[in-house]
């Protein structure tokens, strides 16, 4: 397991939270799927379905919460949406890495080193603050 849901603090907004649970979820499932790569062509398809899945829900994770921010004009929206997108670049070049040069590992490794400690304090901060503020209007 990457990561376990005890390791991301919960915010004041639930929808938020039921939104990190299921990508906690998806990014828990394609980490597995890599941790059992043998090579072959099926088991780097599986990686690339639930890598496909976990790019989708992260826009839609992103989305979510800035239609929120946009909505109540939260204070900090453009230096959150800009961690949204600097970190969606991120996926999207992985997404190239992969499916380009069938790299497993680079995905492994940006997953663990990256990925985890940047959502468990991207939700400690940006996430908090912002669930703070909305909170105050829905
Ligand atoms: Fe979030
Ligand atoms: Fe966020």
């Amino acid at each position: 397991m990457l990561i376990n849901t005890g390791e991301i603090p919960k915010v004041a907004v639930n929808q938020m939270n039921e939104v990190h649970d299921v990508e906690i979820d998806i990014v828990n499932k394609l980490f597995e799927k890599i941790s059992q790569y043998d090579e072959s062509e099926d088991s780097f398809k599986e990686i690339v379905k639930l890598f496909d899945e976990f790019l989708n829900d992260v826009i839609n994770h992103f989305r979510f919460e800035q239609e929120l921010m946009e909505k109540y004009n939260f204070f900090a929206y453009p230096m959150h949406r800009g961690e949204h997108d600097r970190v969606l670049y991120e996926i999207k070049s992985l997404e190239k890495v992969l499916k380009e040069k069938k790299d497993v590992k680079a995905v492994k490794d940006y997953l663990l080193y990256t990925f985890k400690p940047w959502i468990i304090n991207h939700v400690q901060t940006m996430d908090t603050v912002t669930a703070m503020y909305l909170l105050n209007f829905i």
